[in-house]
């Protein structure tokens, strides 16, 4: 059957990528194939676990690109004929002219409930941070489509996890990860190639 070829963004450890991953070995992303891992930064675990698949992963190093980062990104797609793309840990911000190019065909991984704890400076475990200091008794993650405002794209899946008492912002990440984005982000990525074929 023929699959979407789809472009895994990184810029860490790459748990959300491993998931998408694990999930395709266990036959649930049958519209789908991991053609290529990008990485917004050398030397980080998220290309390991790329390559641990036989996975071509390369690196558009968005410190040392400056204003050449979204037209080298945009080279290693067209050489690896990519149709979808999901932002699974990326934490840099694409410009309109990126994204206006893959409307509904890019999704994003944001550990939170957006509209909560969401946009410019809420990523990773900042975004927990915030949580916590709010006093939220409930968060989750969300995957959405990728437009020109950070997070604001549509809303495709979402799942809660409830915040417990004596969290910390490490223990609370570790639950929405393992309770919520390992899960949602295989499904949605899924959904989405399926929708796209
Ligand atoms: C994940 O929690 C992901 O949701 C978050 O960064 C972490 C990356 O972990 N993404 C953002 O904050 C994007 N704004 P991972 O590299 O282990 O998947």
């Amino acid at each position: 059957m023929e699959k979407v070829k789809i472009a895994g963004f990184v810029s860490g450890g790459g748990t959300n990528l491993q998931a998408i991953l694990d999930a395709s070995e266990r036959g649930e992303l049958p519209h789908g194939e991991i053609a290529l891992v990008l990485s917004s930064k050398p030397g980080v675990y998220a290309m390991e676990r790329a390559k641990n698949h036989g996975i071509p992963a390369v690196v558009a190093h968005r410190k040392e690109l400056g204003d050449r980062f979204e037209a080298e990104i945009e080279g290693y797609l067209a050489a690896y004929g990519i149709e979808m793309i999901v932002l699974a840990g990326f934490m840099s911000i694409l410009s309109k002219a990126f994204t206006d190019r893959f409307p509904q065909r890019m999704i994003n991984i944001h550990p939170s409930l957006i509209p909560s704890f969401c946009g410019k400076g809420f990523y990773g475990i900042h975004v927990h941070e915030a949580a916590l200091r709010y006093g939220v008794k409930v968060s989750g993650a969300t995957v959405h489509f990728v437009n020109e405002i950070p997070d604001g794209g549509q809303i495709i899946r979402q799942k809660a996890v409830p915040v417990l008492p004596g969290d910390t912002p490490e223990s609370l990440q570790k639950r929405v990860m393992e309770e919520a984005e390992w899960i949602i982000l295989p499904e949605a990525t899924e959904e989405i190639a399926a929708r796209l074929l």
